[in-house]
């Protein structure tokens, strides 16, 4: 019987490192292995031994089947790495992962940048709602109800006296009732009309900016809005100030500079124009002063209001602001 078990160990040993498939692995294991197995059959054989030789004969039956059985657990691991499909194998030379960073949306970035600009100037950073009273939106701004210019804006109304602001000159009467001049601040933010086309989206930002002091006069607004056009686009870029219309600024100016699309040839982004209007500015109208209790005779202030997203289409050369919102990566990862 030792003699049987001895070879029945190297005939298995054999077997199992012979072995190239987890079948023909399972069919040696139930041969040499299963509870009708040639190691099983010979155990059997245990009781027909002397007595004396029984104990030895049975711990040796017992090392040999042990033998046997971590021989076949060891292939079986092989054969299973070895059988998956090569890219769920380990492979510890392979390159970590790539991470991709996350990064500031291509407005966001503009948005800062233009505010940079401002605060190297001196201008202060205020924030406010984006539901807005109407009183803050029109009433203080020289907006009366039913006044014409409402027009101006396709207002989202909340209620009756509620609305998404349609900009942020809102910021204007909420600051200047709260302190007295001379006071020089931007306000940036979301701002909200119905309009839809490839220069217009429905919420876009604005950059609100306005400086109350004695004497200033309309060559500052133009001095502090030359030097911001240079700033931001390197100053390569034409600008030109246009007569305008606001209620709450008189005199009152439109900004354009050169399209950067078709460098002021004229296409479909400037309307055949060569120009892009990206600001509405003009000097503090008296009525807006009189009603947050300023002496218009003592100070006079600038107010500029400027489109971010038209700012950021002319730095890049977008020519659909629509762009910046279909949250497209492949576009957005370009920023
Ligand atoms: C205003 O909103 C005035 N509050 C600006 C102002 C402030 C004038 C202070 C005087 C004193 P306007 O409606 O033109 O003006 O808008 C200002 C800028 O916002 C525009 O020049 C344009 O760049 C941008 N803009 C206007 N509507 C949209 C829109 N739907 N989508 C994207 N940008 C827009």
């Amino acid at each position: 019987m030792e003699e049987t078990l001895h070879r029945l160990q190297t005939e298995a040993e054999t077997a199992f490192t012979a072995v190239s498939s987890l079948v023909e692995l399972e069919e040696i294991r139930v041969k040499y292995l299963g509870r009708k197995g040639l190691l099983a059959n010979t155990m059997k054989q245990l009781g027909q031994a002397a007595s004396e030789d029984r104990p030895r004969l049975g711990q040796l039956a017992n090392a040999v089947k042990q033998e046997v059985e971590s021989l076949f657990f060891a292939r079986k691991e092989a054969l299973e790495v070895g059988s998956l499909p090569p890219k769920q194998a380990l492979d510890l030379s392979l390159p970590g992962r790539f991470v991709p960073f996350g990064k500031l949306h291509p407005v966001t970035q503009v948005m800062e940048e233009i505010c940079a600009v401002f605060e190297g100037m001196g201008f202060a950073v205020a924030e406010g709602p984006d539901v807005e009273t109407d009183h803050y939106n029109f009433e203080a701004l020289n907006i009366p109800a039913h006044h014409p210019a409402r027009d101006m804006h396709d207002t989202f109304y909340v209620s009756d006296s509620l609305l998404l602001r349609t900009h942020t000159s809102t910021m204007q009467a909420r600051i200047m009732e709260k302190q007295e001049p001379p006071l020089r601040y931007i306000a940036p933010g979301k701002v909200y009309r119905c309009d839809s086309d490839i220069t217009h989206t429905p919420m876009f930002h604005q950059v609100e900016g306005f400086l109350v002091d004695r004497q200033v006069s309309f060559a500052d607004l133009k001095g502090v809005l030359t030097l911001f056009t240079n700033r931001i686009f390197d100053g390569d870029l034409p600008l030109r100030f246009r007569p305008s219309f606001f209620p709450f600024t008189e005199p009152s100016a439109e900004v354009d500079i050169a399209c950067v699309i078709c460098k002021g040839a004229g296409c479909r982004v400037c309307k055949q124009t060569g120009w892009i209007e990206i600001l509405g500015a003009g000097m503090i109208d008296p009525e807006v002063m009189k009603m947050v209790g300023y002496d218009s005779e003592q100070f006079s202030g600038f107010a500029f209001g400027l489109g971010v997203e038209r700012i950021a289409m002319l730095k890049y050369g977008i020519d659909d602001i629509r762009l910046y919102y279909e949250n497209d990566l492949r576009f957005l990862r370009q920023f």
